[in-house]
């Protein structure tokens, strides 16, 4: 049993950032909608803190989520981030103020005496002496009255009550937020919560996480045989090699290639999975049926649900060939866990749900085994790497379900995917081989995704004398951080001339490259 904080979320967008930043300072963390019950407080074991999160509601709005008061009686420390402070100002005895204004952005914020959490934690020190944080702000209302037994621990020039503190029963409150990487100290005042005021040991770390995990599955699934849908994206391959790990020849992958995979990427699945760790991977070569399937079909949605169904289909069947398969394996990780339960109880908004796995538990009769449901991603990077898969694999860039078939705009063709494969390749061979200067990195790393898109349509070219008729690509590439909203990314010109050039030089086919350059909202990541 992990000592752990609890993190109530009350609706803000950035709820995960705080659970990722105490998971950075070693401490196994939850996050749970903020009405939980009382029972459910105080039935957490080996709890250590409860963080309470911001949002974007008013604390003394009538239907505003209040605090379960076991938090406060729980004998645990509590940190309220902007409505996490409020709420508990106000439940507590505190005075609260609305503001038609809001305070969005940067801001400085004064420490005022000495409190655990801020102690020596400073970005720098006015001629006064007055030690500063930079900081990021977002909020319209905020405390005015501090409730009893609380004193002031912080203030901003147009906030006077930005932090406070109960330090007889461990209770703080910061109106800005230390979550975000706008905070500079953030990840220092979070380390302090966990570890100083909680006592948190650190006992959340990826060596250790291996050791318990290949022991939970072990203790799992005994002497059964698990299958498992390979995709080689990240998710799916870290837990095929964490199981592989654990229970070996019990594992059995199945990897469906429906051709619509990038450049030779069915041998590299093979290569790592079934040559370099010795995994039984049975692959399935169906382009030739999905091709069938999607003959003659251009609406997006529906090449979509075709490509989903055939592969339930074809899962299915090699599947059930596995006669003492008793377990599916998936590689769902902890965010897919927190936004299915949002979509569930209906305080999603505008989240989208996760659908590539549909169907496939109940009509298997299978039992599900998520060993990665605990992690973020960037967790489940470092579980890779610990395992021993190549860098390259653990660190590419995410790849539809649907693969090229939303890459290839319309009725999808072996011709054009073949097109695209080559065209792609190049102009992911040219990122990686790009390094930006002022970072050290190449472009593959500094964007968060980069492909290459097929045109059904012809554009007039020359080449040497002669004129050419032939199909267009676009190069897409942006930065992101939750693929909720995008930048287009500012790829260098000589980097975009190179791939330019190598494309219409050695893919004959296509004479024409356009790069594009549309942000998300209102243009999707991908084009279909
Ligand atoms: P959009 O195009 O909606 O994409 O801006 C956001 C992110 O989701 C990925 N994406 C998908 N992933 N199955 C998937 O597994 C899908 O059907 C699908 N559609 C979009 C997209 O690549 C981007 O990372």
């Amino acid at each position: 049993m992990h000592q752990r904080i609890l993190i109530l979320d009350y609706g803000s967008q950035v709820t995960q950032l705080i659970a990722r930043r105490v998971r950075e300072a070693g401490a196994y963390c939850e996050i749970h909608p903020g009405d939980v019950g009382d029972d459910f407080i105080n039935a957490q074991e080996g709890l250590q803190g409860i963080i309470l999160s911001g949002s974007h509601a008013s604390a003394y709005a009538d239907d505003a989520l209040k605090v379960p008061a076991a938090v406060f009686t729980r004998g645990v420390p509590v940190l309220g981030i902007c409505y996490g402070m409020q709420a508990m100002a106000l439940q507590l005895g505190g005075e609260l103020e609305g503001s038609e204004q809001r305070e969005f952005g940067y801001a400085e914020v004064r420490a005022h005496g000495h409190t655990a959490l801020l102690n020596d934690i400073q970005d720098f020190v006015t001629p006064e002496g007055h030690g500063m944080l930079k900081v990021w702000m977002s909020h319209g209302d905020k405390v005015t009255a501090l409730p009893p037994g609380f004193k002031l621990m912080a203030s901003t020039a147009s906030c006077a009550i930005a932090g406070m503190a109960d330090e007889a029963r461990r209770f703080y409150g910061v109106q800005f937020h230390p979550e975000v990487t706008h905070t500079v100290q953030g990840p220092a005042i979070i380390s302090r919560f966990v570890q100083t005021i909680c006592g948190c040991t650190g006992d959340w770390n990826m060596p250790d996480y291996v050791d318990e995990a290949i022991r939970n599955i072990r203790e799992q699934v005994g002497d059964d045989e698990v299958v498992l849908g390979l995709s080689g994206g990240v998710d799916s391959s870290v837990a095929a090699a964490l199981i592989h790990r654990a229970i070996g020849d019990q594992l059995t992958c199945v990897f469906v290639d429906h051709g619509l995979l990038r450049l030779d990427e069915g041998k590299q699945v093979m290569a790592t999975f079934a040559d370099n760790f010795g995994m039984k991977v049975i692959h399935v070569d169906a382009s030739a049926r999905f091709l069938s399937e999607l003959a003659g079909v251009t609406d997006p949605e529906a090449k979509r649900k075709i490509i989903g169904k055939e592969f339930v289909h074809i899962f299915q069947d090699e599947a059930s060939k596995l006669k003492n398969a008793r377990w599916l394996a998936q590689g769902t990780i902890y965010p897919d866990v927190i936004e299915s339960a949002a979509a569930k109880s209906g305080k999603a908004t505008g989240i989208k749900s996760h659908h590539n796995v549909g169907g496939l538990p109940e009509t298997l009769n299978l039992r599900l085994l998520e060993p990665l449901r605990e992690l973020f991603k960037d967790e489940v990077r470092k579980l890779g790497v610990e395992l021993g898969l190549p860098p390259g694999m653990v660190y590419r860039h995410p790849f539809p379900g649907p693969g090229l078939g939303v890459r290839i705009l319309g009725e999808v063709k072996k011709e054009y995917a073949d097109l695209l494969r080559r065209a792609d390749a190049i102009f992911i061979e040219e990122l990686n081989n790009t390094v930006d200067p002022a970072t050290g990195k190449s472009w593959y790393e500094l964007t968060s995704q980069a492909f290459t898109v097929f045109l059904p349509v012809k554009s007039v070219g020359v080449m040497g004398d002669s004129r050419t008729y032939e199909y267009v690509v676009a190069l897409r590439a942006v930065e992101t951080s939750d693929f909720m909203t995008a930048d287009w990314a500012e790829l260098p010109y000589a980097l975009l001339k190179r791939v330019s050039g190598r494309i219409i030089n050695e893919v004959r086919g296509i004479n024409r490259v356009t790069y594009d350059v549309s942000s998300k909202p209102p243009a999707t990541i991908e084009w279909e």
